[in-house]
């Protein structure tokens, strides 16, 4: 099974189009150690040959056209993205599903119920897709049943609901339903290995943590480094905790939770990491403690085989 990071970044980007931080301006003037990243997304294949998007990312097609493995062009019409899922109805998870419009067949779409009703409401791309190729439904139903997608033979895909909530837009911000958020835990049925991915992890759950210790591969929230940083920066009024984020740094931060998962060899790699957050700096300090901890921060095109 293989995985590939497609956009490694929060919401925004790296360098976010209008933004003066120290990262944005230091790596679109060369002043700094740091590398371009696109938004959050992720692939993953059996087979090399058919993937499964998950999270359709505003910048899906400079993904597709950086990884060409998406693109095996078998007939005249053609791409490697077998099937979508998203863990949530953000705009950087879903904004890629427009661009997927030229589909000559329906698109399929494995949402769970809250992320769909917020797909046909607050942020309608499944109406607006039904005018092009369609969008077919197919719900991510959080009974403990894992996910047997017909494009991934071999891989199973558990989704775990998280406690976080639904994006500005949806109709139901203020009243968080279970499933506005998942994380997901792929697993290769051959090898036994498991990957959890959870690029939005606002609060360390019992069962969020359960998976998390049976994982070989962590890719978990890598946005923020401290709680305040945006807020410190006078960029925005929200901590991380307010989006739905936990910070690296600091008591309760992701780097003691890792840290807590014990020495079984499992890789732990940041990704969703905000344009702030200074790990981003390639030869930094704090690059250099998460080093000190075994903790890797993802890049656009990193790829796992599992
Ligand atoms: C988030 O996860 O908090 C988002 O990246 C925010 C956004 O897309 O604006
Ligand atoms: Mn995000
Ligand atoms: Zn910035």
């Amino acid at each position: 099974m293989k995985i590939k990071v497609l956009g490694s970044s929060a919401g925004g980007g790296f360098p976010q189009w209008n933004c003066n931080c120290r990262n944005c301006d230091g790596v679109r003037r060369g002043t700094i150690k740091a590398t371009r990243r696109t938004q959050s997304s992720i692939a993953v294949s059996a087979n090399g040959e058919d993937w499964l998007l998950v999270n359709a990312s505003p910048d899906l097609l400079a993904q597709i056209a950086a990884n060409p493995e998406l693109q095996p062009a078998r007939r005249a019409r053609d791409s490697g993205i077998a099937a979508v899922l998203v863990i949530d109805a953000q705009i950087d998870h879903v904004t890629g599903l427009l661009m997927l419009r030229e589909r000559d067949t329906p698109l399929p779409l494995y949402a769970t119920n809250a992320v769909w009703q917020d797909l046909c409401s607050g942020f309608p791309v499944a109406p607006i897709l039904s005018h092009y190729c369609g969008v077919e439904h197919r719900r991510i139903a959080l009974d403990g049943a894992p996910l047997a997608i017909d494009a991934l033979g071999g891989v199973q895909i558990d989704a775990l609901p998280l406690s976080s909530k639904a994006p500005p837009y949806s109709p139901h911000r203020n009243a968080p339903e279970r499933g506005d958020n998942i994380g997901l835990v792929i697993t290769n049925r051959q090898t036994g290995k498991r990957v959890f991915y959870a690029p939005g992890l606002g609060a360390i759950e019992a069962h969020v943590l359960a998976a998390m210790r049976e994982a070989d591969l962590l890719l978990v929230d890598g946005t923020l480094w401290t709680a305040d940083e945006m807020i410190r920066l006078e960029l925005s009024k929200k901590t991380a905790a307010d989006m739905g984020h936990l910070q690296q740094s600091g008591p309760g931060g992701m780097i003691e939770v890792l840290d807590s998962l014990g020495a079984h060899n499992a890789r732990k790699v940041l990704i969703h990491i905000n344009n702030t957050n200074p790990i981003l700096v390639e030869d930094g300090p704090e690059r250099r403690i998460l080093t000190e901890h075994g903790i890797e921060v993802a890049y656009d095109g990193m790829t796992f085989e599992i």
